[in-house]
């Protein structure tokens, strides 16, 4: 159902997602484990489309994953996602 394919990312240089590949099937339940940096959330902020890779595709149910898609998904980051150096005002 779900399908990444050959996803890599880099932030300034620094490799965070090297290559990934992965499927998880129908209401099978998946965990992502690595070390801290490992690029899990990395992995995770790619499939949401929070972040556009710089290489590898997203596929679901056989075809490209579309925003339509993604609205349906939920998902509860580690981090709030706040900006730290914005402040109330701004
Ligand atoms: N926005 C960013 N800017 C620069 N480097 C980043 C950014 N996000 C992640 N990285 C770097 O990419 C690599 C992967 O980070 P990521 O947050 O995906 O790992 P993680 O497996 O989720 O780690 P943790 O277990 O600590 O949550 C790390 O080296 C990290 O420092
Ligand atoms: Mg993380």
């Amino acid at each position: 159902m779900l399908e990444v394919n050959r996803l890599s990312h880099s932030f300034a240089g620094k490799v965070a997602v090297d290559d990934l590949s992965l499927s998880v099937d129908r209401g099978e339940i998946v965990g992502l484990v690595g070390r801290n940096g490992a690029g899990k959330t990395t992995t995770m902020r790619a499939i949401m489309g929070i972040l556009d890779p710089d290489s590898g595709s997203i596929v679901w149910d056989g075809r490209p994953i579309t925003r339509s898609d993604r609205i349906a998904f939920g998902y509860m980051p580690e981090e709030r996602g706040l900006y730290p150096n914005m402040t109330i005002r701004s």
